[in-house]
């Protein structure tokens, strides 16, 4: 698979906004979304990074009525939080819209309606479970009971969170309405399906054999449904929160949450390039990668795909990097239980310190397995290798050649051997990175970029040139021009994971801005460049604030 792609539309899964976004999200989904689209501009690609809340689905609804709001209420509220929180971290999107707008709306509509007209759905009519005290059909999670598999006495319709498997109401023992907590009734309803019995053939052909390459999880992943074999899908529901289902005698009926939701990528790509948005999702040259959860992964690789094959004018994703879980302290981060760490709450207790969490949401990135995020980790990362490895080389180099050179940029005489090989390490990040980048670990990625501040480090250590200065200062200048080259590169390296510390490396050395194909060069900064005075990149976290996090989280809800 080394075809060869003009550009690259990123998307990354939809959060529902029926609360505010934690460390999984932003772990799991949207830093390594984020440093990739940063990665390819950086290297002057044409890229396209797509957000947007989900704002669908029977959760919103139950919480609506819950506080006594209505859905549209509750979506504002938590699309605007999510939204900022994701601007403070630096996420850049190039928009990050919502499926509540007209054009979602519309957009949507109008592709259930290209398949309907087709035939690509078939219709049933079923019996359903019916709310008779509400007079309303209950869907998914109106529904609870006891889950078949495990005892579990409240499970949902549409899922077990205990045991995880999914469920249809009908699976479930002591069916219980979640609206008036009535025993429902069973009544006909008419609802229309995606076949994806029909769609196996190509599928199997597509995932198995031609994206081998697809990380394990995934593909794994993928290999188990298709081997079970797939059935059709209901893709509307009887309710009234989501995209009415655009067809004569469909009244009381909306698009499923699942059906409507992937179309929000190219609704939003619409709203962001109303003219060109077509070359993005219709041109075999676009590069088509979403990025997600693992719980999204069959709705990515096979039931999104199956709709755009069924429409039969888009592109199919050519990779879906999907990462497992993060937890937290050992335990399954939970909204409801309070077990998270918000990201909104994060940036009260840590302002300014963005990048130190997208380092250790990316050093411990659940990349091939669940992950666990512990404070005690963060305040490991945070001292021992941002405050002592990167932030303590940076500022030795700095405040070195302030002190040697009036803070001009010393020019280079004569490399020693051991000079040349540093330097040859330096080259040899690029293709480090570059490798690790492109096959999605993240991980590996980063802890390059930290080896080559490690290199520096030992590079001053080994060279001491506070000593040399004493007796010799155009060896100190050598050394210290080549310790200012490596700073200069870490800005490079650093900047799709930590982009503000690059921000802050790039203020310090006085300089804009760097292209990718710069990074491995010893000529990033010339001779008698002059830089600014030295800021400290990061500082030393202490016991009590990590002892603070662990008892806020021990809280309860409030
Ligand atoms: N809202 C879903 C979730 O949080 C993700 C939707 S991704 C999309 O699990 F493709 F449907 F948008
Ligand atoms: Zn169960």
């Amino acid at each position: 698979m080394d075809k060869k792609f003009k550009r690259t539309l990123i998307t990354s899964a939809l959060p529902y906004a029926n609360g505010p976004v934690h460390i999984g999200h932003l772990a799991g989904v949207y830093v390594p979304a984020d440093i990739y689209a940063r990665y390819l501009r950086l290297k002057g690609e044409e890229t396209l990074f797509i957000g947007g809340s989900d704002e669908h689905g029977v959760p919103i609804a139950l919480k609506a009525k819950a506080e006594g709001k209505t859905p549209q209420e509750i979506v504002d509220r938590y699309h605007f939080l999510i939204k900022k929180s994701f601007e403070d971290f630096g996420i850049t999107f190039d928009i990050y819209s919502r499926t509540s707008s007209e054009i979602h709306r519309k957009t949507a509509a109008d592709f259930f309606r290209k398949l309907y007209d087709k035939g690509e759905f078939i219709e049933k009519t079923s019996e359903q479970y019916y709310d008779e005290e509400a007079k309303q059909f209950l869907a998914d999670r109106y529904i609870t009971g006891t889950c078949p598999h495990c005892g579990n006495e409240r499970a949902y319709g549409d899922q077990c969170e205990a045991c995880g498997t999914s469920l249809s109401p009908l699976d479930l023992i002591h069916p219980q309405s979640a609206i008036s907590g009535s025993i429902p009734v069973l009544k006909e309803t008419k609802h229309w399906y995606l076949p994806l019995d029909k769609h196996e053939p190509w599928l199997k052909e597509w995932i198995l054999n031609q994206h081998t390459e697809w990380k394990s999880n995934v593909y794994g992943q993928c290999k188990s449904w298709l081997e079970m074999g797939l059935q059709p899908r209901a893709v509307s529901r009887d309710l009234d929160w989501g995209v009415p289902v655009p067809v004569e005698g469909a009244e009381g009926k909306v698009l499923y949450v699942w059906f409507d939701a992937p179309i929000g990528y190219i609704s939003n790509t619409i709203e962001h390039s109303p003219d060109e948005w077509e070359k993005w999702w219709k041109d075999e040259d676009t590069k088509l990668l979403h990025f997600i959860g693992k719980d999204n992964i069959v709705f990515h690789c096979i039931v999104f795909p199956s709709m755009l094959k069924a429409d039969g004018s888009y592109i199919l994703p050519e990779n879906v990097p999907a990462n497992e879980f993060l937890n937290l302290e050992g335990e399954k981060i939970s909204t409801s239980r309070n077990w998270a760490v918000w990201l909104h709450e994060y940036l009260e207790d840590f302002p300014g310190k963005q990048d130190v969490l997208r380092y250790v949401l990316t050093a411990n990135a659940p990349e091939t397995k669940d992950n666990d995020f512990t404070w005690k980790d963060f305040q490991a990362r945070n001292n021992n290798e941002l405050v002592a490895v990167l932030g303590n080389f940076v500022n030795r180099v700095l405040v070195l050649t302030h002190k040697y050179f009036d803070g001009k940029v010393p020019a280079r005489n004569e490399l020693t051997d051991y000079d040349r090989e540093v330097v040859a390490e330096l080259a040899g990040v690029k293709p480090l990175l570059e490798s690790n980048l492109n096959q999605f670990r993240f991980r590996e990625a980063l802890k390059e970029a930290m080896n080559l501040a490690r290199l520096g480090n030992k590079y001053l250590a080994d060279t001491e040139p506070w000593k040399v200065a004493k007796t010799d200062l155009e060896r100190t200048a050598t050394i210290l021009n080549i310790s200012l080259q490596i700073t200069a590169n870490l800005a490079v390296a650093f900047e799709p994971f930590l982009p503000f510390t690059s921000e802050k490396i790039r203020q310090m050395i006085d300089k804009s801005s760097f292209r990718w194909e710069e990074l491995g060069s010893l000529d990033l900064l010339s001779a008698g460049h002059a830089l600014q005075a030295p800021k400290l990149l990061f500082e030393k976290i202490e016991d009590e604030a990590m002892e603070r996090q662990v008892e806020k989280l021990r809280r309860p809800t409030d």
